[in-house]
């Protein structure tokens, strides 16, 4: 059963899980012609009462009843990465669009479920991360396809933090299998390098962890320590299928850093990216024989723009055709991530990529 949107009705949306990110959503989601915010749901039901009432949803319910709601047409999954899956499944089969939170699944078997089961019933999913639609890493996508640094021939996509304790009351989630970097910060650093570079051809990877506990920072409950059952450091080294290689870091361990977020350089230039988790500028061009680097112009983007993908995906879903910030990306990001992974545990060597992934471009076709 395929649920399509009538031309010029606003997708209505019911929102599971309401965290600590979902009012960073609730907050961009304002574009009433495009999505409508009918309800939501949480696991503890006192967080969707509060979410309802701080932002003016209709009807805070339990995820059953929202699931059963004929009314809503996607679920937008806000759960932590071990609920992704499970969460995203049961939406689809109550006959409903997906837009998920990163990475898409906890295994790519998970993944692949979940793609598999929303194609059997002609439904769309969406993933995070969305930053690659916002114009500072848009314009830098153009400028490379328009030649501006020639052939690409390596970049470099940096994730590293003291850790996300710093923000987050409640960060075990994040220090648990189905986190960690990688599948934290690496969604951010992999979606970007596909956006510039285009598909991975096979990867390899390398962790340490420099802690076996941590403290929760932040809110009621700091002070108190938990286990860290994932690498905290991992590096790792990506063959794009044209040609590029890549160096990704992605890291809980980092105090400080110098380090460029992501940079491109290419035969005839190099090109300094916004951050991979960054939505707007700035940018920086250097043509080869220049004294130096002339900033790009980018127009807006500042600031949190979480949830660009979701509105794009609504205006996907109102036009007929598959969204930019898709499942199927979702999935090639997932395959180099737990590639990076097998690499590792294995001990190093590369893990080839099975499935590649061109992007959509704006409007729908293949980039
Ligand atoms: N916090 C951020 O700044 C941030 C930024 C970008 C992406 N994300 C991603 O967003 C997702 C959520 O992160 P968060 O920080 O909001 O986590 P969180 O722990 O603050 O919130 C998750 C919420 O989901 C609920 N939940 C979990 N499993 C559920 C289930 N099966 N059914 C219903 N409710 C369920 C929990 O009760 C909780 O309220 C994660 O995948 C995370 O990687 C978070």
């Amino acid at each position: 059963m395929s649920r399509s949107i009538a031309p010029g009705r606003p997708v209505r949306v019911g929102l599971v899980g309401c965290g600590n990110v979902s009012g960073q959503y609730l907050l961009n989601l304002d574009a009433p012609a495009v999505l409508d915010v009918v309800a939501c749901a949480d696991a503890q039901p006192a967080r969707a009462d509060a979410t309802a009432r701080a932002f003016g949803i209709p009807r805070a319910v339990a995820v059953d009843q929202l699931l059963a709601d004929d009314d809503i047409d996607l679920v937008l999954n806000l759960t932590n990465p071990a609920g992704h899956a499970e969460v995203s499944l049961a939406a689809i089969a109550a006959g409903k669009h997906v837009y998920t939170e990163k990475p898409l699944a906890g295994s790519l078997a998970e993944a692949d479920e979940v793609l598999a089961a929303a194609a059997a019933r002609g439904l769309r999913v969406g993933c995070a991360p969305d930053t690659f639609l916002g114009p500072g890493l848009r314009r830098c996508a153009e400028l490379i396809a328009d030649g501006a640094i020639g052939v690409p021939v390596s970049a470099n996509a940096f994730m590293m933090t003291a850790g996300p304790e710093a923000f987050h009351p409640a960060p075990e989630f994040l220090y648990q299998p189905g986190a960690g970097p990688l599948m934290d910060g690496g969604p951010y650093g992999v979606s970007a390098l596909v956006a510039l570079l285009g598909p991975v051809a096979s990867v390899s990877g390398a962790s340490t962890r420099g802690r076996d506990t941590r403290s929760v920072l932040t809110g009621a409950r700091a002070g108190s320590r938990f286990p860290v059952d994932v690498p905290t450091h991992v590096a790792a080294l990506l063959r794009f299928a044209r040609g590029a290689v890549a160096t990704l870091v992605t890291s809980f361990d980092v105090h400080g850093t110098r380090t460029p977020r992501l940079e491109v350089h290419g035969t005839t230039g190099s090109l300094i990216c916004p951050a991979p988790n960054a939505w707007g500028g700035p940018a920086f061009l250097r043509s080869a024989g220049a004294e130096g680097f002339d900033e790009v112009h980018i127009d807006g983007g500042e600031g949190n723009r979480i949830g660009m993908g979701l509105l794009e995906m609504g205006s996907a879903l109102q036009q007929g055709r598959a969204p930019r910030a898709s499942g199927d990306l979702g999935r090639h990001v997932l395959e180099v991530l737990e590639g990076i992974r097998t690499s590792d545990e294995r001990g190093g060597g590369a893990v080839d990529i099975r499935h590649g992934y061109e992007l959509v471009a704006e409007g729908g076709s293949r980039a």
